[in-house]
């Protein structure tokens, strides 16, 4: 994240009174690592996700790899995912054992291209991960009718997105399985965390037994397993998170509204061309990025007038060398190698005034005027 002055900051988890008292009581049981209440947790986060069973787990990178695990996914298998994301949506792959294809995005929504999936398809494609990058949802409808064409399995990558929509049903709940993150940066916190959405009962129990030393009943091991469970603790800040999700969601959705808004009216397109929403999509504005035309300078600018911004992400993941020695094919993605030379990402989070919003847009109106 770019340093800021006077602190209008990028992300900021909100921790409040009742999130430290749901601490002090669980520290107080003594019962700290995964019991009821990362139990609590999954059946509450499961209202979310249309009834389907959840796993919590200690990470989103965790719940990627669980997922691909639980689906039977590895060696010998192709996954297609874009090219432009986190790169532990890659990493999941590869230690699950699997060979990551990367298909290019869309311009206009940064999620991956349907019909860059049809192309990267071949006899050894398992699997694809959408991932509904900065929030808003990767065109699930045509990805389905894809993989269904095609025989794949799809594990939705949800860490940015928990809440977001696609023709008003929730993400998570199209692919056999779908990932989210807590991480503090993320929309909601458990301080780090994940959890897995499955479709069945039986893939959740495999996710349950992969979190836990591969144990089906306690010390009965039928399946070698990580220890991947997510803590009391956590699971305790979660659930008050959980509850107040809907709210800083609709106040980040009016945040992005009024940054468009804003910026419209300062006319500084094409220099800056402000973030799209598909038709059919219910972002959650997990970022709000734009493209901007001298892009690093631009960042340098608002860092010292005190506005946190950063560039989601600086390499597409073909373009990083370590990649090149797991992938068999590494191609060229023009669409999303332009977008890590043009994409910034500026405050939109919960916690913004009226007068830092303004700000922002002030800031980044001056910074391209220059
Ligand atoms: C798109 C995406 N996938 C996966 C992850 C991994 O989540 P975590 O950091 O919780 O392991 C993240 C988190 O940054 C992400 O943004």
């Amino acid at each position: 994240m770019t340093g800021t002055r006077t602190g209008i900051q990028l992300a900021r988890p909100i921790i409040g009174a009742e999130e430290r008292s749901e601490v002090d009581r669980v520290l107080a049981s003594g019962m700290l690592a995964q019991g009821a209440e990362v139990a609590s947790f999954e059946a509450e986060f499961s209202e979310h996700v249309c009834g389907r069973p959840c796993v919590a787990v200690n990470s989103g990178t965790s719940a990627l790899l669980l997922a691909l695990m639980a689906m039977g996914i590895g060696r010998g298998d192709e996954v297609i995912i874009p090219g432009f994301t986190f790169a532990g949506t890659a990493n999941a792959v590869v230690l699950a054992g699997a060979t990551p294809v990367f298909a290019d995005i869309d311009p206009t929504h940064f999620c991956i291209d349907p019909r860059a999936v049809e192309a990267a398809i071949s006899p050894r494609t398992a699997a694809v991960i959408p991932v509904h990058l900065y929030g808003h949802p990767a065109d699930m409808e045509q990805l389905m009718a894809i993989a269904e064409r095609h025989g794949l399995a799809v594990l939705e990558d949800a860490a940015q997105a928990h809440l977001a929509a696609w023709r008003s049903r929730p993400v998570g709940t199209f692919g056999a399985t779908a990932a989210f993150s807590f991480y503090p940066t993320k929309n909601m916190t458990t301080g780090e965390g994940g959890l897995v959405v499955c479709a069945d009962s039986e893939t959740a129990r495999r996710v349950k037994m992969l979190r836990n030393q591969g144990m089906a009943g306690r010390y009965e091991h039928e399946v070698i397993g990580y220890n991947a469970r997510m803590t009391d603790i956590g699971a305790a800040i979660g659930r008050v998170q959980l509850r107040r999700l809907p709210g800083w969601t609709s106040t980040r959705r009016a945040n992005a509204s009024r940054l468009s808004t804003e910026f419209a009216a300062a006319r500084i397109d094409p220099v800056v061309v402000l973030p799209q929403v598909a038709d059919g999509a219910d972002p959650v504005w997990h970022q709000y990025t734009v493209r901007v035309r001298g892009r690093d300078e631009v960042a340098a600018e608002l860092a010292e007038a005190g506005v946190g911004s950063a560039v989601h992400y600086p390499h597409a993941l073909n373009q990083l060398a370590l990649y090149r020695s797991v992938c068999q094919r590494v191609p060229v993605l023009p669409v999303a190698e332009r977008a890590s030379r043009e994409v910034l990402s500026l405050p939109v989070h919960p916690s913004l005034s009226d007068a830092d919003l303004s700000a922002v847009v002030s800031a980044v109106c001056r910074a391209v005027r220059r």
